[in-house]
C-alpha cells in the first residue's frame, strides 16, 4: 500500500500515543492496518451486534413563558464518568451526558423552547488525559444567544451547573450538543459528549418518515488501548483516526429493516475522519436534508463526502430488496484519512419480512419538492453588502492551526475583543474560506448562521449540499463562497474547524454581530449567564 503523508505523520506522533496511561508504545510499521491495542479475541469484528437508539430525554416538567406564552420544556442533563459497553467484553470508560454515548437525543416541535439544565458531574480531571474536565455545552444548529451557544471560554467546573435557554423557533433539522470546553473539546467529545436533537415542523412531518422510520445515526471512530479503554492519539494535532467504526457507540452494527422507506439522520460526530458512505448494493440514497434542515428538492447521489459535524438526512428505499437480504452501508473514505482493515464499512440492514404498515403514506413516497422557501436557500448573491476572505492553514513555525493567521489564543490574550468580522445585525454577505494546502481538508463550522453554499472553486457545489447548511467541507485545495444573513441575535459568536484537534489548536476565531466594538454586550458570552455551583 502506499504510504500517505497522514501515516507517516502517525507513526511520527507515536510520543503521544504514549502520553496516555493506559496504552503502551508498540512497534509499528508504516502498512499497519489497525492501531487499536486489543488482543484479536478482544477486537470486534463488523457486524455482530444489533444497532441500538440513544434514549429519548424526557422533560422534568412543561410550563410557559412568562414573556409570551410560548410552551417551554425544561430538561435536566448530568455530565458524569461512566462504563460502556461497546467491546465483545471489556468495558470502555467514557464521559457521557447522563452516562451514555451517544448521550440522549432530545426531540421538540418548532415554537417550542427548551431550557437545559447540564450538571457538570464529572471528575476534576480526565481520567487518562489529566486535563480539567471544565466543560461548555453547544446546541450546534441553534441560533441561540451569545450566552448559551457553548462559547469555549465560557466554562462549567465540575460541580457547577449551567441552564441554556434554547429558541426552537428555526425550520425542522438535525441539531447535535457536544462539548466545547476550551482547548479540549477533542478529548471531551472523543470520550462520549455528542448527542442528537431533532426539531420537528409540520412542513416535515408530512413530507418524512416519523417515529421508528426516522433513524438517528451518530457515527464515530474510535481506537482502543489493550484494557478496553479509548486510546488517543491526535498525531500532533493534526487529527485522530481510528479503526473502529461506531454507530450510536456499537460497532459496525446491524439494523432489521421493513420493505419500506426510512429517514436517517447521519450525524458524523468523528472528531477528524470524513467519511463517503455508499450502499453497496450500487442504488443510490435520497438526500432530503442538510445541516439546516429540509433542501429545496431532494438530491439522489451514490454516495457523499461527509466531514465531521455535517448532518445528511437521507431516505433509503428498501422495498425492492429480497427477505433475508443484507445491505451494507460502506465508506468509501477521502483523501487525506488514515484507514485500517475495517474503515471501509460503517453498518449493515438486514430485510425483514415484517408487515409493513401502509396506512403511513411515507412508507412507499420520495417526495421531490421539500423546503421551498427556506430563508437562507431564497437568498441571492447580489443582496450580499459584502464580501469576506478567509484562509485556512497551519502555521509551520508555531505548529498551530489558524484562520487568516489568527488563533482562539490571540482571541483570548485579547480580552475576548479581538474580532476576525464584524457584521451589522441582519446584514447579508458573502465569506470566501481557502484552503490552499493540498495535505489537510477543514470543515468550517460557523456558529449562530445558516448558509447557502454558494460554489466551490467557482463551480456550482455538491449535489447532497444544496441545502442550508452549517459545516462546509473545505477540501484540499478548494475555495468555498458562502451566503448568509446575520441575526436574529446580536454578539460574539465562534467559527472554527470541525476537526476538532485543528479546532483545540488554536483554529477557531470569533465575529461580532451588530454591535461596536466599545458597546455594552448584554449577551457577553462568559458574563451574562455564568454557571452555577450545583451544591
Ligand atoms: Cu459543533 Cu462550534 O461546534
Ligand atoms: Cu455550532
Ligand atoms: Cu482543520
Amino acid at each position: 500500500m502506499s504510504v500517505s503523508r497522514r501515516q507517516v505523520l502517525l507513526v511520527g506522533g507515536l510520543g503521544a500515543l504514549g502520553a496516555i496511561g493506559a496504552m503502551s508504545v508498540p512497534t509499528r510499521s508504516l502498512d499497519a492496518k489497525s492501531i487499536s491495542r486489543l488482543p484479536s479475541s478482544e477486537m470486534p469484528r463488523p457486524f455482530q451486534t444489533p444497532l441500538l437508539l440513544a434514549p429519548l430525554l424526557t422533560p422534568d416538567s412543561i410550563g410557559t413563558d412568562p414573556a409570551d406564552g410560548a410552551p417551554v420544556h425544561y430538561f435536566t442533563l448530568t455530565q458524569m464518568a461512566a462504563s460502556a459497553a461497546i467491546l465483545p467484553r471489556l468495558k470502555t470508560p467514557i464521559l457521557g451526558y447522563n452516562g451514555v454515548f451517544p448521550g440522549p437525543t432530545i426531540s421538540l416541535d418548532q415554537g417550542t423552547r427548551a431550557v437545559l439544565r447540564v450538571r457538570n458531574q464529572l471528575p476534576p480531571t480526565h481520567p487518562s488525559d489529566g486535563h480539567p474536565l471544565t466543560t461548555s455545552t453547544h446546541l450546534h444548529g441553534s441560533a441561540s444567544l451569545p450566552q448559551f451557544d457553548g462559547y469555549a471560554s465560557d466554562i462549567t467546573s465540575p460541580g457547577f451547573r449551567k441552564d441554556y435557554h434554547y429558541p426552537n423557533f428555526q425550520p425542522a433539522r438535525t441539531l447535535w450538543y457536544h462539548d466545547h470546553g476550551v482547548h479540549f473539546t477533542a478529548q471531551n467529545a472523543y470520550s462520549g459528549l455528542a448527542a442528537q436533537y431533532h426539531l420537528h415542523d409540520p412542513l416535515e412531518r408530512a413530507l418524512l418518515p416519523q417515529g421508528r422510520f426516522d433513524v438517528a445515526l451518530t457515527i464515530s471512530d474510535a481506537m482502543f488501548a489493550s484494557n478496553g479503554a479509548l486510546g488517543y492519539d491526535d498525531n500532533t494535532h493534526s487529527g485522530l483516526w481510528g479503526d473502529v467504526i461506531l454507530v450510536n457507540g456499537r460497532p459496525w452494527p446491524v439494523m432489521k429493516v421493513q420493505k419500506r422507506i426510512y429517514r436517517f439522520r447521519v450525524l458524523n460526530c468523528s472528531i477528524s475522519r470524513s467519511l463517503r458512505p455508499t450502499l453497496s448494493t450500487g442504488d443510490p440514497v435520497v438526500v432530503v436534508g442538510t445541516d439546516g434542515g429540509l433542501m429545496p428538492v431532494t438530491q439522489t447521489v451514490a454516495n457523499w463526502r461527509h466531514a465531521g459535524a455535517e448532518r445528511y438526512e437521507i431516505l433509503i428505499d428498501f422495498r425492492k430488496y429480497r427477505t433475508g437480504q443484507r445491505i451494507e452501508l460502506r465508506n468509501l473514505s477521502n483523501k487525506n484519512n488514515v484507514d485500517y482493515d475495517f474503515t471501509n464499512k460503517i453498518m449493515a440492514f438486514d430485510v425483514t419480512d415484517e408487515p409493513v404498515d401502509q396506512t403511513d403514506p411515507t412508507w412507499n413516497t420520495i417526495p421531490v419538492q421539500l423546503a421551498t422557501d427556506n430563508p437562507v436557500m431564497a437568498l441571492d448573491a447580489s443582496a450580499a453588502r459584502k464580501i469576506r476572505k478567509f484562509r485556512v492553514k497551519r502555521d509551520d513555525a508555531t505548529n498551530l492551526w489558524n484562520i487568516s493567521g489568527v488563533t482562539w489564543q490571540d482571541v483570548i490574550a485579547s480580552g475576548y475583543r479581538k474580532v476576525s468580522a464584524d457584521p451589522e445585525l441582519d446584514a447579508v454577505e458573502v465569506w470566501e474560506i481557502e484552503n490552499s494546502s493540498g495535505g489537510w481538508f477543514h470543515p468550517v463550522h460557523i456558529h449562530l448562521v445558516d448558509f447557502k453554499v454558494l460554489s466551490r472553486n467557482g463551480r456550482t457545489p455538491f449535489a447532497y449540499e444544496k441545502g442550508p447548511k452549517d459545516v462546509v467541507y473545505v477540501g484540499e485545495g478548494e475555495t468555498v463562497r458562502l451566503l448568509m444573513k446575520f441575526g436574529p441575535h446580536q454578539g460574539r459568536y465562534m467559527m472554527h474547524c470541525h476537526n476538532l484537534p485543528h479546532e483545540d489548536h488554536d483554529m477557531m476565531v470569533q465575529f461580532r454581530v451588530g454591535l461596536k466594538e466599545d458597546d455594552w454586550d448584554s449577551n457577553d458570552p462568559i458574563t451574562a449567564a455564568p454557571a452555577s455551583w450545583d451544591g
